[in-house]
């Protein structure tokens, strides 16, 4: 038994990252991430799908060598140039010097910025195309911007087998099991709604796009860059990609606030209790100053409450608070029911710039409450008031 191997020829040579703190440079990893690559043996030509990043390229090799030993590789097919999965380029087209690189128009423009690539190295291919490894034949299917422009999917007719790139991807190394029938999944769903809001989150539409084009595909496994292959639990993964694609979340509210001295928190705690007293049952605090970034992104994708509040701070969003608000707004957030809340000393400015933002992704305020200074009996009317609307609206949904 080869414990790597996914059907007949078809083998898992990815590496799991244990090391890395912050993917992108940003995004926390408590539990690593996996950069997966595959190999595909045909009778004839043996293809290496996607590498791994750089830091990992002795592990890839390790992981190559036990499964095809000596023999070569014929192609190279780069289906994502992010440098987690173009890393090894340079070493793999060293290492097999008769390879050739297979990508789109804009991934071999981007090989040549990024690798120095001479043009003798490439195969260009076009949505649709297909190459006949030996009984094993790659088609090739073209989906811009899942998660960069020149992002594309090969799919093995023989097998069923989809390489989807990030697509379906997940935080998360993988322990021991490859295939999803091999684990049990359940703790990769937390980290798949924060992979996917955090680093595919702007790209909904497009996903949808790409989730349309592969439909009519007869898909039994999926191999995505990143986490488990999906085989038994594909109707779940893609489930879960569809809904978040298409900005559709769960029951439940998430309350990101700021605060400095507590007056706004306060704000933010009886608006929870107020919540919880109306039967709202998910219900997520993040304080911005302290929570990491990622983390709000998910919940406020995943529920479909949000409520952020803010204090004034140098007549602006107290800055942690607004870095978030920069982060939805660059993910095109909708479909939510948004609520604002703000507090000032002398100068009120947070929160009106708050319900600009809201503005700008024309979200529809349902309820929204300013306080001076600190919280009296008209703060927390006003919260019912705010509750009772939130619990309305979410009623609706
Ligand atoms: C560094 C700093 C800057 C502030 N800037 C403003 C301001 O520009 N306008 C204003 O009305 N209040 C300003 N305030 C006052 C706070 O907005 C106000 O005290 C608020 O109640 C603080 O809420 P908190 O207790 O949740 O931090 C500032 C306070 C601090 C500490
Ligand atoms: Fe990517
Ligand atoms: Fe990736």
């Amino acid at each position: 038994m080869n414990i790597r191997e996914i059907t007949k020829d078809v083998y898992y040579v990815g590496v799991n990252d244990r090391t890395l703190d912050r993917f992108e440079g940003l995004w926390p990893l408590p539990y690593g991430v996996s950069y997966n690559s595959y190999i595909v043996k045909g009778s004839n030509k043996t293809a290496l799908i996607d590498t791994v990043e750089i830091g990992s390229i002795r592990d890839l090799f390790h992981s190559i060598m036990s499964q095809i030993g000596g023999d070569k590789i014929d192609y190279l097919v780069i289906n994502h140039m992010e440098p987690d999965h173009s890393g090894g380029i340079n070493a793999v087209l060293a290492a097999y010097p008769d390879a050739k690189l297979i990508g789109n128009k804009q991934t071999i423009a981007m090989v040549k910025g990024y690798y120095h690539i001479s043009d003798d190295r490439f195969l260009e291919i076009t949505d649709g195309d297909t190459i006949d490894l030996g009984g094993k034949t790659l088609r090739f299917v073209l989906t811009p911007m899942v998660h960069w422009p020149e992002t594309m999917m090969t799919y093995i007719e023989e097998d069923g087998i989809i390489f989807s790139g990030d697509a379906f991807g997940t935080f998360g190394a993988l322990n021991g099991g490859i295939v999803d029938d091999e684990m049990d999944t359940g703790w990769y769903k937390d980290e798949m709604y924060r992979y996917y809001s955090n680093i595919v989150g702007k790209y909904g539409r497009f996903v949808q796009k790409a989730l349309a084009k592969t439909s009519n595909l007869d898909i039994k496994y999926i191999c995505s860059t990143h986490g488990p292959v999906w085989h038994s639990k594909i109707g779940e993964v893609v489930e879960i990609y569809d809904k978040l694609s298409k900005y559709e979340s769960e029951p439940g509210v998430t309350i990101i606030y700021g605060s400095m001295y507590g007056n706004t928190a306060e704000v933010a705690e009886e608006i929870a209790r107020q919540l919880a007293a109306r039967g709202v049952r998910n219900i997520k605090i993040h304080n911005a100053a302290k929570s990491n970034l990622s983390y709000m992104i998910s919940d406020a994708f995943r529920y479909e409450g949000l409520i952020v509040g803010s204090p004034t701070y140098s007549m602006h969003i107290f800055p942690p608070v607004e870095q978030f608000m920069i982060a939805m707004e660059t993910r095109e957030f909708k479909n939510k029911v948004l609520a604002t809340f703000g507090s000032f000393s002398w100068a009120s400015a947070a929160h009106k710039q708050l319900k600009d933002y809201a503005l700008k992704s024309k979200i529809d305020v349902v309820a929204s409450l300013e306080m001076k200074h600190s919280a009296g009996s008209d703060t927390f009317t006003q919260v019912a008031h705010l509750a009772d609307k939130v619990v309305e609206a979410l009623k609706l949904k």
